[in-house]
């Protein structure tokens, strides 16, 4: 059973929470996998995705989820809803509380927005993204898609390369891997770096392939082409060639290593062509692991829902 009728942030769950929720997801897999997508699970319950970003992954895969699972489903397209008209957030959440919705998934530009939204309403919350500070769905499915392949967390080398600075996904994916067990691996531009990370967990290496060196996984992130006026690396061209994953920096990696990268992918920068298509990665299975994972949180939210409110 989770311990909070929302979900926020690795950083506030438990490590038994996080073994639940990617346990749940094993079953959920299996369902997906299977010839029909039918449950009734979440029957009479009210998912809303309300994303202030773009989003294809994470906001499809809630609206599937809520769907495979029997819930009714509304999309708010922030950009034709009264947020335009200058609604504030707490009057969105109001409103949908007025509306009896029982989940919100939420992705925001603002840090803390979910966190927030979740004191104000009596929805489940589930962050989809809020600024620089978490992705939590985003992390989950990459655990289990290491569990899958490895069949445990505990002891993986993860190597993360890439902008770790304006990255969730990456400080998601510190709190939930370490909580496992694993060991994180970062390595970026200087100026990509956010300053005393190590003191949540990561080990900051000196080179690519000091961060590659026999690690189990290596994670690419987005590099946030938006940002590239801000001076954070001379050129795209550059970046690739000093920063970027390829066959050569692979080399260095366990045999057998895989490749992981929460997409959208820049193609050709932060992975060449032949990583990000070859037979070690597992970026397209992260797609399917994601809605599989979803899928698991709002059946754990749901229970949540009917022991305690
Ligand atoms: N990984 C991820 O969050 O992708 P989307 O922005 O497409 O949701």
């Amino acid at each position: 059973m989770l311990k909070s009728k929302d979900l926020l942030g690795l950083q506030y769950l438990s490590a038994e929470e996080i073994t639940q929720i990617l346990s749940g997801a094993v079953a959920t897999k299996k369902f997906l996998l299977g010839d029909k997508k039918a449950a009734d699970d979440l029957k009479g319950r009210t998912l809303v995705t309300l994303f202030y970003e773009n989003s294809t992954r994470t906001r499809t895969s809630f609206e599937l989820a809520g769907k495979y699972l029997g819930a009714n489903e509304v999309n708010i397209s922030v950009a034709t809803s009264s947020v335009q008209k200058g609604e504030t957030l707490m009057d969105t959440g109001k409103t949908l509380n007025a509306l009896k919705v029982d989940f919100i998934a939420i992705r925001h530009p603002m840090a803390g927005a979910p966190q927030l939204l979740a004191q104000n309403v009596t929805a489940s919350v589930i962050n989809g993204g809020d600024g620089m500070h978490e992705h939590p769905t985003q992390a989950l499915l990459d655990m289990f898609t290491l569990k899958e392949h490895y069949g445990r967390i505990e002891g993986l080398k993860v190597a993360i390369l890439g902008d770790i600075k304006h990255s969730r996904v990456a400080l998601s994916n510190l709190f939930g891997l370490t909580k496992l067990g694993a060991q994180v691996y970062m390595y970026a531009p200087g100026t990509m770096i956010p300053k005393d990370i190590q003191k949540l967990g990561a080990h900051i290496a000196t080179s690519r392939e000091e961060a590659v060196e026999g690690a189990d996984a290596v994670m690419g992130l987005r590099i946030q082409l938006e940002r590239m006026n801000g001076g954070l690396f001379p050129s795209l061209g550059e970046y690739s060639k000093y920063y970027g994953i390829n066959g050569d920096l692979l080399k260095y990696a366990k045999k057998g290593a895989v490749i992981l990268h929460p997409g959208p992918v820049n193609r050709g920068v932060e992975l060449t062509p032949q990583v990000t298509d070859g037979e070690s990665s597992l970026i397209t299975e992260q797609v399917t692991n994601g809605l599989a994972v979803r899928m698991s949180i709002l059946k754990l939210l749901s229970a949540y829902r009917e022991e305690n409110l």
